[in-house]
């Protein structure tokens, strides 16, 4: 009787054992279970965040926009004083932008320094599907806003804009040319101006529809500008349609003055 307590009494502690082992087991693979979802939803939360962010930001030709104006308050925007690059005109990591195709009737060519320029540009290709060269000088304005005011006085008091580094393709296939630059001292900043100069000659007998981006003080004598250099270049013969201008600050909000300008822009004989 004693010898059978005592074999039923291992027998009871060898199966608690292998059930405890088997709970411990359990928890563990609930733990691993629930650890796993744990990650598997935050992964989700990263991945799901990274492409609300990815496809909340803009791009031009599949490459994103750096824009440092965008949701300024006036107060801290300054009319666009200070507003610093990255140096690089427009972003370092991407290459000049450079869509061209054979069929396109209309090309957006532009220069921006920080940005929100590119970002207007980007908004008029996406409604009208126009071709786009972005103008790239040979050494970029620099990052800080004093310096590269400093350069532009310079530059304009000794009327010797900056040396392009670009390739300008045939221009003919074009019936409309959309051209886009930020505002400097009240006129077009100097790389629009070392372009026109340079290739004006070949926007003959084209409809032109400016658009700039600017501090507040609107678009100054910059078309004027575009018209004199054309008519000293060569390209005397054309059609420019009312400009689109819109503060440096604003563009993420200038859909529909887009909408409405390109609208014009149609209706431009
Ligand atoms: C050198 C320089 C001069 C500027 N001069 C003016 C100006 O006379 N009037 C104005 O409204 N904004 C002026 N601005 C502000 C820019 O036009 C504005 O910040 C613009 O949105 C910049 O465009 P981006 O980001 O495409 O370079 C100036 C900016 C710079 C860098």
């Amino acid at each position: 009787m004693k010898r059978r307590s005592l074999v039923l009494v291992i027998v009871a502690i060898i199966g608690l054992v292998a059930l405890g082992g088997g709970l411990v087991n359990l928890v563990k693979q609930q733990g691993t279970v629930t650890s796993r979802r744990a990650q598997t939803s935050r992964q989700d939360l990263v991945s799901s965040t990274s492409k609300k962010t990815k496809s909340s930001q803009a791009e031009i030709a599949g490459q994103p926009i750096k824009a440092p104006q965008l949701g300024k308050s006036a107060a801290a925007w300054q009319n666009g004083a200070g507003t610093v690059s990255d140096g690089h005109d427009t972003n370092q990591i991407n290459q000049p932008t450079r869509q061209l195709t054979k069929s396109a009737k209309s090309i957006i060519i532009y220069y921006s320094r920080s940005g929100s320029t590119e970002l207007l540009a980007s908004k008029i290709a996406q409604q009208t599907k126009a071709d786009i060269l972005e103008i790239v000088v040979k050494t970029p304005y620099a990052a800080n806003y004093s310096a590269t005011l400093a350069r532009a006085n310079s530059e304009r008091a000794a009327q010797d804009y900056p040396a392009l580094d670009l390739v300008i393709p045939d221009l003919a296939q074009y019936r409309t040319v959309y051209l886009g630059y930020p505002i400097w001292a009240m006129t077009l900043s100097h790389p629009m101006t070392a372009f026109l100069e340079k290739a004006g000659g070949q926007l003959d007998q084209k409809k032109i529809a400016p658009f700039m981006t600017q501090g507040g003080y609107g678009e100054g004598d910059s078309v004027q500008q575009i018209r004199q250099i054309l008519t000293r270049v060569g390209g005397q013969n054309n059609r420019f349609t009312r400009a689109l201008v819109v503060d440096g600050n604003k563009v993420d909000r200038a859909d529909q003055q887009v909408a409405r300008w390109l609208q014009q822009v149609d209706q431009t004989n």
